[in-house]
């Protein structure tokens, strides 16, 4: 079998006599030395923090390596601040590991109410529900307000989280062409008289662009369509008090409900969404992934709690973010790599549609040390295969540069433009 000619597309639907038994070429595909090699890229333990220089146990060659690290989220350097260790830690003594409950029963601890309030207020919103991780938000909120019968228009880009939780709700799905208004004017159009939510992202995450707000919200507004918009990689980044896309563009008042997670430039784990009072009163009545799942761990909000205030306490974080964003799309740039519409700290370089010359570089990359992710079909397109390239606030320039010398040998080499 030629393993590149497929992928994880191929075997989701195949033959199987049982639930319980993976389709049977699904399983010798997996069994081929190629795919092996390609899955061995995969959940690579990390043996230390996710900072700007970590240590990586390689699956693909069997050794552990430092690596400088161009992967994780942790995009202010918050989940390794002492500030952040050491509230975590404090609230490790008070509360223990768990929260040990649903929210609504035994689970609301203090330190969820204070960061509930403090999110909400950052925001700039009336309330805020929290839930255990940012997909479960997305799940919670969408399915929590829609029902069967309703339609959710989504950017075609939008991240699966949202994507299920229309499912979830029994909702139509309807995709409109990527940050384009009269496709979605067309599509709001076509279901006028029913009760719809439109769904898009700050900064889309495979391609660190950003949703043209300012064009989209004046279209949801003449159709009355409420606008949903997911902050995961934007929040404490963009916008003067780092509120996220909506702020940048100055659109919050056209805004219905505000998604953030906490597992990106918060450093922790945990998803939130801000409203009004009353549509979030009513999200936690009727979401499952608030009302029937444990709510985040205590030592986990409290480090978030402090992230918030670290990271709006002055822009240094962000200044030094931006200014290593700068540094990394000029030494990009210079070696003419395809870095799509990238305007943020999230950087694909797009390689093109060969998972071989995928997997072969990404092999070499890390063998240098570099910790950097390939992306394969058909979580990207497949004419799009990539790498995806998270910059962080904590890289020194020696650590960019050195990381440059290796994608400029391994890459730039490699790929024609
Ligand atoms: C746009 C977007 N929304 C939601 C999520 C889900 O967040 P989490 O990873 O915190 O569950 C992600 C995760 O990558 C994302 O990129």
């Amino acid at each position: 079998m030629d393993a590149y000619r497929y992928t994880l597309a191929d075997f989701y639907a195949s033959d199987s006599p049982s639930v319980v038994e993976p389709p049977a070429d699904w399983g010798a595909w997996l069994a081929e030395p190629a795919t092996q090699a390609c899955m061995a890229l995969f959940e690579q333990p990390l043996l230390a923090a996710p900072r700007a220089a970590t240590r990586i146990a390689s699956r693909f060659d069997g050794t552990e390596r430092d690596v400088i690290n161009l992967t994780s989220y942790n995009y202010l350097g918050l989940a390794t601040h002492p500030e952040v260790i050491g509230a975590a830690r404090d609230a490790l003594e008070t509360y223990g590991l768990g929260a040990s409950g649903a929210a609504m029963l035994s689970g609301t601890y203090d330190v969820h109410v204070r960061l509930a309030e403090q999110l909400a207020a950052f925001k700039g919103r009336e309330a805020c529900a929290l839930f255990s991780g940012g997909l479960m938000a997305n799940y919670g909120a969408l399915q929590g307000m829609l029902r069967r019968g309703d339609v959710l228009v989504m950017d075609e880009k939008c991240h699966q989280s949202i994507i299920d939780g229309g499912t979830l709700a029994r909702a139509k799905s309807v995709f409109f062409r990527h940050n384009d208004p009269d496709a979605l004017a067309a599509v709001l159009e076509a279901h006028r008289g029913k009760r719809v939510l439109v769904a898009v992202e700050g900064v889309y995450s495979m391609d660190g662009d950003l949703g043209d707000l300012t064009r989209l919200a004046p279209v949801c507004a003449a159709h009355g369509a409420p606008l949903y918009v997911d902050e995961a990689h934007s929040s404490l980044l963009f916008g003067r008090t780092g509120r996220g896309i909506a702020e940048l563009q100055g659109v919050e008042d056209q805004v219905a409900v505000t998604f953030g997670t906490l597992s990106k430039a918060f450093g922790g784990v945990g998803g939130f969404i801000c409203s009004t009072q009353a549509i979030v009163r009513y999200i936690k009545a009727y979401a499952s992934a608030y009302a029937f799942s444990c709510a985040p761990s205590p030592p986990v909000v409290a480090g978030c709690l402090k992230a918030l205030e670290v990271a709006t306490r002055n822009h240094d974080l962000q200044d030094r973010l931006w200014r290593n964003v700068a540094r990394m799309r000029a030494n990009l740039e210079a070696m003419q790599l395809n870095l799509g519409d990238s305007a943020s700290q999230v950087i694909p370089i797009i390689i093109g549609d060969s998972a071989e010359l995928l997997f072969d570089i990404a092999r070499r990359v890390q063998a240098r040390g570099v910790f950097l992710q390939p992306v394969d079909y058909p979580a990207v397109p497949a004419d799009q295969r990539r790498f995806r390239l998270s910059v962080t606030a904590m890289l020194t320039d020696t650590q960019i540069d050195d990381a440059c010398n290796v994608i400029e040998d391994e890459i730039a080499q490699r790929v024609k433009r």
